[in-house]
């Protein structure tokens, strides 16, 4: 198990090293991660390269038994190339170019960064392809981050009508597809087409999502060449992943797409940042280790996990004592294998001095750095609860076309996608089943229940895939606005939503409501208990399926606002709406009895993961995700405490 800090040795006086690699041994560090924003210090002027200063640091790391993942330093580039090649950086949607200083300022469609970017990956990886003690690279850093997913240059402009020109080979099809008769947008040659940058209204929801399709190509494509060089060029002993950041359904690219090439995925945990008054929620903070994990359907790293508050200009946020080392535990218990925090201190110069680490600017031993240290030494002994693999039965399926047409159009005011995420995924998550968060092309065949969230677009491929999944006895459920939209973004003609999943949920839909804020509406299963919901609602007409909520209001109260639908041997659930958790819940405990799940009980805000080794042993991790005294099972649970069972 590897278990590290992020360390920037070329932030301090070198005279600094020793001591630092010392007090990291103290605290139970075994390698440490560098290199990832220091291309200015590796090729100074350019086409001249020094490595001298990380030989120095890996050298000193040799000596205190450190191993080392080194990151490709692309993330940020010198001064020289930004001088030399302006149309390096990213135009923004209002036309506006990146300056140098920040960082990521860069465009994934430049042929001149990729040369250059490329070069550096080269002699880096060339230098250190047989330094024993340097495991793994990390690829860039968070690709597609902080905004760096969207640029409207020359290059994006010629790169977006060759990929259109590929995808829809004659403008005629592109015509008809778009549907750019409307206001009279008729192309006739690919040249003619625009990017989608400041206009009058809006631009057309079609182009719109292949715009984002091909952020996502542009993405990938540049992330795979940096994948391919240093696999092309790494020690045997060496393995290749990157860092992913948060936000992942609020970014222009596919994460699958290249987490596939990698050898492990790793990802950056960070539950609270600049500007937050709390923390996101434990069942929020799941969803995204379950997002992570889904990627490849394997455990994965953690190379930059939060221990003090973060944020660039605004800071946020005072992880409690104990908290920050609770989240270490959960990032474990959700399939984390291996823990790097951020930062091992904290800069007292540059952009990130709101950004804390183990030590402070004072250079103390802290709070932090005795729970990071005992953090190490408890969770060492665990090792084989933790490479155990999770094995779920239950899945939350997304696509990114639905992701990017939610992005596109959010149809309410009130529409957030993470929020309708969890309205689904909540419910089960609080009665501590392990979930798989996973792309909706994935094998469903061990899966029993499968949530699927506002999925807008679909083909038919995937409603013969579900459908025959239904039949064989599983439960699907769908959330509002299933299936209206076809793979182009555009409605279907001569079809009523839920569109290709009519058949499968029994039901058909009139109209819809998009809601603003404070706008609620009610629903009851006829009883004298009423709920509430929000965001949107749609009238549903139930044909085979049964009504098990109907609207509470003078104008539809014939109409349908939760249905259950027999289908073969399965069930088939459709929530019309932004409904309110308690409905939901119930249901939930209805589904899971019925495909025979077993939960587990505890009490508001305690988590328990359960994890088996591959020899059949079975730990508990029991979890408080609050500040009060809590208990489980007559077991005592300080505030952010955890404890591992062994059972
Ligand atoms: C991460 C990033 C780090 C650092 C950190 C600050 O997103 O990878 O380089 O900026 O945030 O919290």
């Amino acid at each position: 198990m590897r278990l590290g800090v992020d360390y920037y040795p070329e932030h301090w006086e070198k005279e600094k090293i020793d001591v630092d690699l010392m007090r990291m041994k103290e605290m139970g560090v075994n390698a440490v991660r560098i290199g990832e924003f220091a291309w200015s210090l590796m090729e100074p002027s350019e086409n001249k390269f020094d490595f001298t200063f990380f030989d120095h640091v890996i050298a000193k790391c040799k000596e205190y038994e450190l191993e080392v993942m080194f990151g490709t330093p692309t993330a940020t580039f010198p001064a020289w190339l930004g001088k030399k090649e302006p149309s390096i950086y990213i135009i923004s949607k209002d036309g506006q170019k990146m300056a140098f200083g920040g960082r990521r300022q860069y465009c994934y469609n430049s042929p001149e960064y990729l040369y250059y970017s490329l070069r550096i990956v080269e002699k880096l990886v060339t230098h250190y392809r047989t330094e024993e003690s340097l495991y793994s690279w990390q690829i860039d850093n968070e690709l597609g981050h902080e905004g760096s997913d969207d640029c409207y240059c020359l290059n994006c402009h010629q790169a977006f009508q060759t990929y259109l020109r590929s995808n829809y080979v004659n403008i005629e099809t592109l015509n008809e597809t778009w549907g750019t008769i409307f206001w009279g947008q008729t192309y006739h040659s690919f040249e003619e087409i625009p990017m989608p940058t400041e206009t009058i209204t809006v631009h057309n929801p079609a182009m719109r999502l292949d715009w984002a399709r091909f952020r996502s190509a542009s993405l990938n494509q540049f992330a795979q060449k940096h994948i391919e060089k240093v696999r092309e060029l790494k020690g045997g002993h060496q393995t290749v992943t990157t860092n992913l950041p948060g936000g992942f359904f609020e970014k222009w690219f596919d994460h699958n797409e290249f987490s596939r090439s990698l050898d492990y995925v790793s990802y950056d945990n960070y539950p609270v940042w600049g500007g937050l008054e709390k923390p996101v929620s434990p069942a929020a903070l799941s969803l995204s280790l379950d997002f992570v994990r889904g990627l490849t359907g394997k455990n994965f790293t953690v190379v930059e996990q939060l221990m003090g508050a973060q944020g660039h200009d605004i800071t946020g946020y005072l992880p409690r004592p104990n908290q920050a080392k609770l989240w270490s535990y959960h990032a474990m218990a959700h399939g984390t294998n291996n823990l790097y925090y951020f930062r091992w201190r904290g800069m007292t110069r540059g952009a990130e001095q709101n950004c804390l680490g183990i030590l402070d600017a004072d250079d103390q031993k802290t709070r932090k750095y005795e729970e990071a240290k005992d953090f190490f030494e408890d969770i060492s002994d665990y090792k084989e609860a933790i490479d155990g693999p999770i094995k779920a039965e239950i899945a939350l399926l997304y696509d990114f076309d639905s992701v990017w047409a939610w992005r596109i159009q959010r149809e309410s005011a009130r529409f957030n996608i993470n929020e309708e995420f969890l309205r689904l995924y909540e419910p089960f998550y609080k009665k501590n089943l392990p979930i798989d968060v996973i792309r909706k092309d994935a094998d469903l065949s061990n899966y029993k229940i499968l949530l699927i969230p506002v999925m807008k677009i679909t083909d038919t491929s995937f409603t013969a895939k579900l459908e025959q999944f239904t039949k064989d006895g599983g439960t699907v459920v769908f959330s509002f606005r299933a299936g209206v939209k076809d793979e182009h973004n555009n409605l279907r003609l001569g079809s009523r939503p839920p569109g290709p999943f009519s058949s499968l949920l029994g039901i058909s839909i009139e109209e819809v409501e998009s809601l603003g804020d404070g706008q609620r509406f009610s629903v009851t299963n006829g009883t004298e208990e009423y709920h509430k919901g929000e965001v949107w609602r749609e009238m549903v007409r139930v044909n085979e399926a049964e009504a098990l909520y109907t609207y509470n209001d003078a104008f539809y109260s014939d109409y349908a606002a939760v249905t259950v639908n027999k289908f073969g041997a399965g069930q088939a659930y459709y929530i019309a709406g932004g409904i309110e958790s308690g409905i939901i819940d119930r249901l939930a405990k209805k589904m899971l009895e019925k495909q025979n799940l077993e939960t587990i009980a505890s009490d508001e805000g305690v988590e328990v993961v359960q994890r088996s080794t591959l020899e059949g042993k079975t730990y508990q991790f029991v979890m408080n995700h609050t500040g009060l005294l809590k208990q489980h099972n007559g077991i005592n649970l300080e505030p952010y405490e955890c404890k591992i069972l062994n059972l």
